[in-house]
């Protein structure tokens, strides 16, 4: 299954505000539209946001009008700067600037037309690259998993937060796929259930058992003995290894060290962020409060409601057991485990 790519002159993806009773495919000629989709969460997850942001930039300059390489260096500026006020959290979006930057400037000595061409296979190449990421995974990530285990995931890291396969759902489906019987817990993912909406979607098309709770539900079934594992996806990793993801996976990691349940992570290299160097540093995304007071069109809650809504949280390193990564599973100390993984 494809969430975003490439296809003449356009780009594409699945509108994940409409799943799972509608799988509409949206097409995108214009990259602030694209940039706009982003912010709304018509796609969402940090590997796919990078992924759409490098697609963006590419469609953005390819159709534009700039005559010269300093007037379509400015023109970049300004579409990265769209693309960077739309999701703060995720920094794979950060990463595909950077990379489609360097690749613009690589390039400075060629012809408008070429740099277009090589823009567009660039950010084709992210996509790709972000799959067999999610493959490598997976590989790795079900050497972890003994059989008939039941599995604990938050929010949705499936193939809809990537261009494909995804990463703690492809640890999951790769499992699966070697026949090692495994179950899942699905947290709903408050506000905006991610949990309930796509990653049921996603495990029922590939047969995997699952059964939905809501949030508060997970340390019930960890008392009971029901979840071997945790493991989620995550936004963004400082380098000390603490891991910002959806809000709620904080407090799943404590819960899972309180019964002695193995909490995993499992990302690309291009979510660790060794600028940062600790969890504290990470911007945390603020969404609108009408996510928290109302369900689609329906108020939940007194007028006046003071609301807060942050959409991601950080779980300090020690909560962490290990990361799975597409080159390795980096284990504590992270500093010098995550620093080995760029080497
Ligand atoms: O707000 P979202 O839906 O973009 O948040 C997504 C998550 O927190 C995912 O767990 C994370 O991006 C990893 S996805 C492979």
């Amino acid at each position: 299954m494809r969430t975003v790519w490439w296809s003449k002159g356009r780009v594409k993806l699945i509108d994940q505000t409409k799943l799972p009773f509608k799988t509409e495919i949206l097409e995108f000629r214009d990259y602030r539209k694209l940039a706009r989709a982003i912010k709304g969460m018509r796609l969402r997850g940090a590997p796919a946001i990078g992924v759409a942001t490098a697609l963006g930039i590419a469609l953005g300059i390819n159709y534009s009008k700039a005559s010269s390489y300093e007037k379509l260096s400015q023109e970049l500026d300004r579409i990265i700067k769209t693309f960077q006020r739309t999701r703060p959290t995720a920094v794979n979006l950060f990463w595909a600037c950077r990379r489609m930057r360097e690749k613009f400037q690589e390039n400075k000595d060629r012809s408008l037309k070429e740099i277009k061409r090589i823009l567009i296979q660039e950010a084709k190449r992210i996509v790709q690259e972000d799959i067999d990421c999610c493959r490598r995974i997976g590989k790795y990530g079900a050497s972890l998993i003994k059989k008939g285990s039941s599995i604990l995931t938050h929010c949705n890291a499936g193939a809809l937060a990537t261009a494909g396969y995804g990463t703690a759902l492809g640890v999951i489906k790769r499992a699966h796929e070697e026949g090692k019987r495994v179950k899942v817990f699905v947290d709903e993912t408050r506000p905006r259930l991610q949990g309930a909406r796509l990653t049921t979607w996603e495990l029922k098309k590939a047969k995997i058992p699952f059964t939905l709770i809501t949030d508060n539900m997970a340390g019930y079934f960890m008392k009971k003995k029901k979840v071997d594992l945790v493991i989620v996806g995550a936004d963004r990793i400082a380098r000390n290894g603490d891991v910002a993801n959806k809000i709620g996976t904080y407090s799943l990691a404590v819960l899972a060290k309180e019964h002695k349940v193995p909490f995993y992570v499992a990302c690309p290299t291009s979510t660790i962020d060794l600028r940062l160097s600790s969890g504290n540093r990470i911007p945390i995304e603020e969404r609108d409060i009408r996510e928290v007071t109302h369900i689609g069109n329906r108020p939940l809650v007194p007028k006046g409601t003071k609301i807060a809504n942050p959409a991601f949280d950080v779980t300090p390193n020690k909560l962490v057991k290990a990361i799975i990564t597409e080159k390795r599973i980096a284990r504590r100390p992270y500093r010098q485990s995550l620093k080995k993984l760029f080497i």
